[in-house]
């Protein structure tokens, strides 16, 4: 089978445990749904406000119901006005929810007042899911695929905006941005336009006349998380049985080509700490490799059975890779825990929606869309931490 054959397999829900027993339809079933392809965007989260509303009209003290509510109006474009709705909502609510929330009101209205005299914040970096399409469905991917693709003309103006506003670095990453070849054109308009460019990419579809024009990229990322199909296939999830051939030829291709900017992306798990070594000698032996990022598996988006079988605590891998790097002094390794994640991220989604996400159940928050709204105000939202997310990791290697 060539690589090229890899079928598109579609986005995947959220592979939060769903409760099965609420009816279709219904306002419970809609807000434990509304992180689906579908549904994560503002005009189904606004009708399910106002669903909401009216519910809680007839029958105004049910905690649910406010809980909800309350959710909703903080993860649907927020204003101060309504993240004090929300605060109200949650008086006195019994929710075991409540008090989280309640924790992320409180960062809120400090940022506001912040922000009331320092001014907006500005966005450095962005991470930029531009293709909503993907030949993997892996165990637990913290993606948030949408409905909505971009057109090159609308990436464009995308990047123009960014341009303008003083982002200096974006990775362009998906799903597989490859798979859309617009995305060339789009790395070449954002360079000319002074951006710092770095793509994630899966590798199934590099070849060798694609590297040539991939020449301007700062960074590119591959995925490498075992180096046995099996304990790929712990987290990585693809039709392809020769996953992990497909990845190592795309690493044999980058050194033959001398596409020396590429760095190695693992996510660490219970299933592959044991691998972490062969993983960095396999790695490591590649002249094309600048960095390895150890991600330590994030389970925003995992059930209790899936938590169970993948988490693993952040210090266990830091042991690991401090003994690799005795071995490999020179290498530019970096593990990268899920502690010092929270609200990093501004992604943009394929559709031009930005959003960010905390780390607790369903904390997905949708900030605005570049196609429609002023990027400042976009950048102003209250949910940001302004000073953790220019601390992020920069997208090409310290050295
Ligand atoms: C969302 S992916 C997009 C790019 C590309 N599809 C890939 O997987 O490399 C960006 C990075 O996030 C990592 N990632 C995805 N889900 C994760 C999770 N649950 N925990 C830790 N890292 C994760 C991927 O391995 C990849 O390095
Ligand atoms: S981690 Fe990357 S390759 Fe895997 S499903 Fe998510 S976007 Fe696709």
């Amino acid at each position: 089978m060539s690589r090229l054959d890899i079928s598109i397999l579609p986005p995947h829900p959220p592979s939060a445990g769903y409760d099965r027993s609420l009816a279709r339809g219904s306002i419970a079933d809609d807000f434990q749904r509304r992180l689906e392809p579908a549904n994560f965007n503002p005009g189904f989260f606004a009708a399910l406000i106002q669903r909401t509303e009216h519910a809680l009209a007839d029958t105004p003290g049910v905690p649910e119901l406010r809980y909800q509510l309350a959710f909703l109006l903080l993860q649907n474009n927020t204003s101060p006005a309504l993240v004090e709705r929300a605060a109200e909502l949650l008086t006195h609510n019994p929710h075991p929810g409540t008090e989280r929330l309640q924790t992320l009101i409180d960062g809120m209205r400090q940022r506001t007042a912040k922000a009331a005299t320092a001014g907006p914040g500005q966005v450095r970096r962005v991470n930029w899911s531009i293709h909503n399409r993907c030949p993997m469905a892996c165990r637990g991917c913290y993606n948030a695929f949408v409905d909505g693709q971009v057109t090159y003309d609308q990436a464009t103006v995308i990047v123009d905006k960014l341009a303008a506003h003083g982002v200096m670095d974006v990775v362009l990453a998906g799903g597989d941005p490859l798979l859309w070849t617009p995305v060339l054109d789009v790395i070449d308009h954002a360079v000319g336009a002074g951006l710092k460019v770095a793509l994630d990419t899966t590798g199934y579809t590099l070849t060798e006349e694609r590297l040539t024009r991939l020449g301007r990229l700062a960074s590119l990322r591959l995925p490498l998380d075992g180096t046995t199909p099996q304990i790929q296939r712990a987290f990585r999830r693809s039709k392809d049985r020769h996953l992990t051939r497909a990845l190592n030829e795309s690493l044999d291709l980058c050194d033959r080509t001398g596409f020396h900017k590429v760095r190695v992306h693992t996510v660490a798990s219970r299933a592959n700490l044991h691998d972490l070594a062969a993983i960095a000698d396999n790695v490591l032996r590649h002249d094309c490799v600048r960095q390895w990022v150890v991600f330590q598996w994030w389970d925003r988006r995992a059930t209790a059975a899936l938590r169970e079988e993948l988490h693993i605590d952040a210090d266990s891998i830091r042991a690991e890779i401090t003994r690799i790097k005795e071995k490999y002094p020179e290498a530019d390794i970096v593990l990268a825990d899920t502690a010092v994640r929270e609200f990093l991220n501004w992604m943009i989604l394929s559709s031009g929606q930005v959003v960010t996400f905390g780390s607790g159940p369903d904390e997905e928050f949708i900030l605005g869309n570049l196609l429609t709204d002023d990027i400042t105000t976009i950048a102003g939202h209250p949910i940001l931490d302004h000073q953790a997310m220019n601390r992020g990791m920069p997208v090409t290697p310290r050295r």
